[in-house]
């Protein structure tokens, strides 16, 4: 099993360039089913970017890499189920329901596994689908998804703005006959990268000013070309990393205004921030100040994948720090772990507050889930003494070269086997 060693107390310190966003990309690779064959540039090297090229090759499509770019083909005869090994790999591989459904009619998936966040049902993907004309039966563990003749438009109204539950509808909505409304739709960058990526591909998605996703059907889809959005909380993390040790740190290649909700929490905790369209400069104080109130919301919000980060830089500041986490149940998993640490936090339900110390110290730890995993990461670039990180396979999901991107801005770090 892997491990990351991190010495802390290095200042981390220069430019890096943030990768393709993985929540963009794994719903375009899904979606990539529908057109065939596709080009999809700066896509991610992670290992659940290659989870979804596996189950692509399960339905009978093929994706190989080239370079920084993922290419699909085979768009020919697609097989409709996915075997409970890849479902369970992560729960993410659920957006393939819309565009197996769309493409064949039928489909059976295993009941998706992914991150340990709490319960995290697939009613309201279910409901969705059902709005267009899908049958669904539960079947020992598996879902049964039939459509009699053709998928149709209709109204679908999101009790919440699931990302998961929006992107099947669109995707399976792309080849439905009529026009589809998804109310109260996400909102999340990744949503309007989708809709750019099947507009490329000859679909008609509109997102309207209030926030409705408008889908009209159509007969086919094309191949096409896609470039793929830079990854918000892959930045906000390297943010987090040169915040916590006092650093300053040039990210570039990202898309700024994404960034709206978290780069404000970095300057509450004393960072001077510089931006333009696609660079965001950091550079931070000796020691970080607390953070008086972290709501994690739907976006425009602060993102819920930017918590646990945020939370690891907050452990060193000079004051109490509050975080409500609303969007998962179980989203502190990472807080057992920073306490092995050396730091001072109370869990109460969706509320934790975070009482700064001087100094955290090294202690061996497990990932418990990407973003948690993430952020004892940063909390080690800080700790006295070289930390051992476990279960770093949680990392390698969502991040691609970490260790070597930290590495380059003067982070001590090394891969053991
Ligand atoms: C996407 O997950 C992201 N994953 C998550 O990122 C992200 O945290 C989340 O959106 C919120 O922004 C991908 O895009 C691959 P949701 P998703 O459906 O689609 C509940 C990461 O670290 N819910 O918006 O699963 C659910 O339990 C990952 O990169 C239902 O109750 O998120 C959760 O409490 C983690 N029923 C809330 O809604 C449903 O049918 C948000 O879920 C679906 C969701």
């Amino acid at each position: 099993m892997e491990k990351l060693k991190i010495c802390g107390g290095s200042r981390l310190s220069g430019t890096l360039r943030v990768h393709g966003a993985k929540n963009a990309a794994l719903p375009i690779l899904a979606a990539s089913l529908l057109p065939g064959e596709c080009v999809l540039h700066n896509c991610p090297r992670l290992t659940d970017v290659e989870a979804a090229c596996n189950i692509l090759a399960q339905l009978g499509a093929s994706a190989h890499r080239e370079g920084e770019s993922v290419v699909v083909s085979g768009g020919g005869d697609c097989c409709c189920c996915i075997p409970d090994e890849l479902m369970r790999r992560m729960r993410s591989s659920i957006v393939f329901l819309g565009a197996i459904i769309a493409k064949c009619g039928w489909a059976r998936i295993s009941l998706p596994g992914g991150c340990e966040l709490g319960p995290r049902p697939i009613d309201l993907h279910l409901a969705a689908l059902e709005r267009l004309g899908v049958e669904i039966g539960e079947d020992h563990g598996y879902l049964d998804c039939r459509v009699r003749d053709r998928l149709h438009g209709g109204i679908v109204t999101l009790p919440f703005p699931s990302v998961g539950a929006t992107e099947n509808v669109m995707i399976a909505a792309a080849l439905a006959e009529g026009e589809t409304v998804i109310r109260n739709a996400a909102r999340e960058p990744e949503i309007s990268d989708l809709a750019d990526f099947l507009n490329a591909c000859g679909g008609r998605v509109r997102i309207a000013q209030n926030g409705d996703v408008r889908i009209e059907g159509v007969r086919s889809l094309s191949p096409c070309e896609h470039r793929v959005i830079s990854d918000r909380i892959a930045a906000a993390t390297y943010l987090s990393c040169a915040a916590i040790t006092g650093g300053e740190l040039l990210l570039t290649g990202v898309c700024t205004e994404h960034l709206s909700a978290v780069l404000p929490c970095f300057e509450e905790m004393g960072c001077r921030i510089e931006t333009t369209a696609e660079t965001i400069r950091l550079e931070a104080p000796k020691r970080l100040h607390p953070l008086r109130c972290v709501r994690t919301m739907p976006y425009p919000g602060f993102p819920t994948d930017a918590q646990s980060p945020l939370m690891a830089a907050a452990c060193l500041a000079d004051g109490s720090s509050m975080f409500v986490e609303n969007i998962f149940e179980s989203r502190y998993k990472q807080v057992p772990e920073l306490a092995r640490m050396g730091a001072d936090i109370k869990v109460e339900g969706r509320i934790a507050l975070v009482h700064g110390v001087r100094e955290l110290h090294s202690a061996s730890v497990h990932c418990t889930d990407l973003r948690g995993g993430a952020a004892i990461a940063v909390a080690a670039l800080a700790a006295q003494g070289e930390s051992e990180l476990l279960e770093i396979g949680h990392i390698d999901r969502g991040y691609e070269r970490f260790e070597e991107n930290l590495a380059s801005i003067g982070a001590q770090v090394r891969r053991e086997a």
